[in-house]
């Protein structure tokens, strides 16, 4: 795993836009793998500064990590709204190639086989961006989700409930379940980008990189990507050794 530690969140947006830049200059038509929560939005905003300077991000195709259960299109909450204000209109992506897992379906298994099959079709995910839950968790995978899990509904853990309540008028609207990409269906994109800052991240940064590769911490399973980057800021990375602390290094 790759680790590049940034000096703010500035720099981690710019570095991680330029990741994205070269991807989509070299295959205008790629697929990008996008998260929500705020960890990505800094590079969101950072690319939409580039589009207005010129950049074509046009043919760009995108699936989400995940949804709640619960939510619809419309729901401000939601991952679909979060994405189409923050990804598909900033950055001038076709609604119709921009894809969020539905999770208000009548048959969620379907809605969840039939999102594997779309990402199938589209031949993969090019880059996922992850950002990681203060738990471990990436995208709404859960401490002891499986390693081979696919996209499935998940049970939010308490500590995430709690975490992402401050985007809920009432703690108590959280929902409890979630659609979400598995842990194979993100190990098998072609490239990975993790963003994090801040300190509340820390603990979890040092466990994804450095600590045991276990499903006691779902993003650990990244050390096992062939082509994994995490870009944190000196906070997210203060519990990381030294030498990491200090600039870019690659692990194998
Ligand atoms: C949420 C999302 C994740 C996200 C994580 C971190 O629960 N399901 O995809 O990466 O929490 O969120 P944030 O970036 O706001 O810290």
């Amino acid at each position: 795993m790759e680790v590049i530690v940034v000096t703010d969140r500035h720099e981690l947006a710019a570095r991680a836009a330029d990741r994205v830049e070269a991807l989509v200059r070299r295959k205008p038509d790629a697929v990008l793998g996008v998260a929500t929560g705020s960890s990505p939005l800094g590079l969101y905003a950072e690319l939409a500064a580039r589009v207005r300077a010129g950049l074509d991000l046009s043919r760009v195709r995108a699936f989400a990590l995940d949804e709640y259960v619960g939510l619809g299109p419309a729901d401000p909450q939601s991952y679909a709204t979060v994405v189409r204000e923050n990804v598909t209109e900033p950055l001038g992506l076709d609604p119709r190639n921009v894809h969020v897992p539905d999770g208000t379906a009548s048959d969620l298994e379907e809605a969840c086989a039939a999102y594997e099959r779309a990402i199938r079709v589209a031949g993969g995910v090019d880059l996922q961006l992850l950002g990681i839950g203060s738990n471990g968790h990436i995208g709404f995978n859960e401490p002891s989700s499986s390693f081979a899990s696919r996209t499935r509904v998940t049970t939010l853990a308490p500590s995430t409930r709690a975490d992402n309540a401050r985007f809920f008028a009432d703690p108590a609207e959280v929902p409890e379940r979630s659609v979400t990409q598995g842990l194979a269906t993100i190990m098998a994109a072609r490239s990975i980008l993790l963003l994090a800052a801040g300190p509340g991240k820390a603990e979890a940064i040092a466990r994804a990189v450095e600590g045991p590769v276990t499903e006691a911490c779902p993003a650990s399973i990244l050390q096992r990507h062939p082509a994994a980057t995490v870009i944190a800021d000196e906070e997210a990375a203060a519990r990381l050794p030294v030498a990491e602390r200090d600039g870019a290094v690659v692990r194998s």
